[in-house]
This record gives C-alpha cells, structure tokens and sequence, in this order.
C-alpha cells in the first residue's frame, strides 16, 4: 500500500467507533511475514460481541508528542495500554502524522467480564477505523466507501491478523485463493451476495462458556507453532479443499455441507495443537460433553446446528434463525449445566462497525 506523504496540519478532534468481534469458519492457523496468513481463512461477525473506542487526538507538526494515554473501560490497563502502544508504532510507517498526534484513547467492550472471548480483533479494527478517519480528515479523503475500508481492513491486520475479518458484514474472506476474484492476503473482502445463499444471512451463534479464564496458548504462539508443524504442508492443502466446500456449500445453500466443514475446521485446529511441539489439550471435559451433545442433538432431531472453536475451550453453536425456536430450549436444557456457571451469550450475526 502506497505511504502517504502528505502536508501535515494542526488540528484537533474527536472520532469513535464500534467495531464487532467475528467467528472463523474455515481457521486462520499459521502466518508469514508480515501477517500474512499461510492459508485463506472465512468468517462472520457478531453484533453483540463488540469493542467501542473513542480516541481524542491533537496533532501538531513542529511537536514530537510522546504523550499516549489509554484506558479500558475508563480504567488505566497495562496490558492493553502495551499492545496498542506497539501497534501505533507499527502504523507510523503508514501515517506519518502519528508522530506528531497525541493521542487518548478509551475502549469500551460490551464482552461479558472475562468471558474467554478473544475481543483483540474487535478492538484491533476499531482501532484502525479511528486512525483511518483521522487520516481520512486530515487528507481530505472519503472516510467510508470501499477503499477507505480495504485500507481500515489492511491496518486492522497489522494489528491482529484475524481483525481485518470484522470490517464487514455477510461473509469475509482473508487471504489469496484463485477460487474468489479480489481475494488478498494483505485485507479481507465481503464475499458478493451471488456467492451466498440466503439460508446463510441470518445465523446465529451461541457462546457456550465452559471456561472464562484468559486464554491458555495467546495466537501469537499458536500461529509460531505452524512454522515448524509436522503437517503445515497438509494443512494449506486440507484448509484449500474445505474452503472449496465451503464456497460450494454457501452457493448451494446446502446446510450440511456447510456443517461439516465447520466441524472439520474447529477440530482439525485442535488436532494441529495437539500435534505441535510442545503439545497443547486446549478441550476442556465439557468441551467434549458439548461437542457430543449437539451430534446427538443433530442425528434425533435433523437440525443444523454445528459447533466450532477458536484456540480455546468456549463453543460456537452455530445455526439458521429459522430453527432457534428449537434450538433455545436444547441449550437451556441440555447444554447450560455444562457451561460456567451455566453462561452462554445469545449473539448472531451482526452488520459490521459503526461509526459513532
Ligand atoms: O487473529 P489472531 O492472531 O488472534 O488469530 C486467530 C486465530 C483463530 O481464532 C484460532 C482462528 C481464526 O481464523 O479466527
């Protein structure tokens, strides 16, 4: 992406935004540099799993501000003060106004209290937005619009690969396949509406909480865990194959092609843990109670309802909107005594970031 160079002008201003977290379908496992993913991965967002940032900034060229200051939630963090941090630095290179901004940053998550829920993709492509906006203002550029959003989706990457995912609404794709035109690993895209059946616009997907606890592997290390994997070869081919069954799954509007696959993916993700040195058992006992339940659920009753994981022991159930009225009552019943503290999070598929 090309630098900009641009005149630098003294000014002040506020801008905010809501952006959602999203769920993988086909997994993002393993990466090169810089943040590029070693295979094409498929996602959705959330609407009620999002992170809102509000950023005040001042940007003054004769001045080398050092002055950052971020809170979460009203609160000074350590951790997230870090990371974003490192991230800005990351993103001079691109905006070379950021040297010359100070910046206060306040984030907001409506996640649960420490939900096991990752939100780093959230709050990585709210970030983004907000830093795009400003740079959109100062350059006098569209702040909306395709391009502004390919971009927001490439500093969102850098950021956390999986964050460029949450730009967009419908089903996204991030990574190079000669299966979808405009597809890149440098930023997602919406895959058109031709390309999606209806029956796939309005799923929902429940959060089965087993453990709230912080991630045990960050994905940072997971994805570190692919450079020397046993089967890093055999993952590009087999993720390659099932985003092909996926994209026809999708076209065709064939629910059970589409389970299958996002089974395959959630517990081919945890075989590659399994498998990688050292080991890591990221399933919890009632991940497994879980798993086996809804396979149960599915064989007596024939309704789609596919459960995937990211690197972790929380389930997605995912399912159409026309079955929830069965759906809800098996969760309440037969899934909650297996979450903590029987939590789940009633969420579904959302309409991507909000400018607020
Ligand atoms: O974006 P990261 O580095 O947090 O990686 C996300 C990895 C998975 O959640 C396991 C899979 C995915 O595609 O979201």
């Amino acid at each position: 992406m090309r630098k900009v160079q641009a005149m630098i002008p003294k000014t002040k201003g506020r801008v905010a935004w809501e952006s959602p977290a999203n769920i993988a379908l086909v997994k993002y496992w393993g990466k090169q540099p810089v943040q590029i993913p070693m295979n094409p991965s498929l996602s959705f967002v959330l609407k009620k799993s999002v992170v809102e940032i509000n950023m005040d900034y001042v940007i003054d060229p004769d001045n080398d501000f050092k002055i950052k200051k971020f809170t979460l939630n009203g609160k000074s963090s350590e951790p997230f003060s870090e990371k974003t941090e490192q991230y800005l630095v990351r993103l001079n290179n691109f905006f070379p106004f950021l040297k010359h901004t100070q910046l206060v940053i306040d984030s907001r998550s409506t996640f649960p209290h420490s939900a096991g829920i990752a939100s780093s993709a959230a709050a990585f492509s709210a970030l983004a937005l907000c830093i795009c906006t400003i740079d959109a203002r100062i350059n006098e550029k569209k702040g909306d619009g395709d391009e502004f959003m390919k971009k927001a989706s490439h500093m969102a990457r850098l950021g956390s690969g999986s964050a460029c995912r949450s730009l967009y609404e419908g089903m996204v794709l991030w990574g190079e396949t000669p299966l979808v035109s405009r597809s890149s690993g440098d930023h997602a895209i919406r895959l058109s509406d031709d390309l999606v059946n209806n029956a796939f616009m309005r799923l929902n997907d429940a959060i089965l909480i087993t453990d709230s606890s912080t991630k045990r592997v960050s994905s940072t290390h997971g994805h570190a865990l692919m450079d020397h994997h046993p089967y890093r070869e055999q993952r590009k081919i087999q993720s390659g194959i099932n985003l092909e069954k996926m994209l026809a799954a999708l076209a065709e509007g064939d629910f059970t092609a589409f389970g299958e696959v996002v089974e395959s993916e959630a517990l081919g993700l945890h075989g590659l843990m399994m498998l990688s040195t050292p080991p890591y058992l990221l399933m919890h006992p009632n991940t497994i109670r879980i798993l086996e339940k809804v396979r149960m659920f599915r064989e007596e009753t024939a309704i789609p309802a596919y459960a995937t994981l990211d690197a972790g022991p929380n389930i997605h159930l995912i399912y159409p909107e026309t079955v929830k009225s069965n759906v809800l009552p098996f969760i309440e019943q037969e899934l909650t005594p297996y979450c903590e503290g029987k939590r789940w999070i009633d969420d579904r598929m959302g309409d991507g970031p909000n400018r607020l």
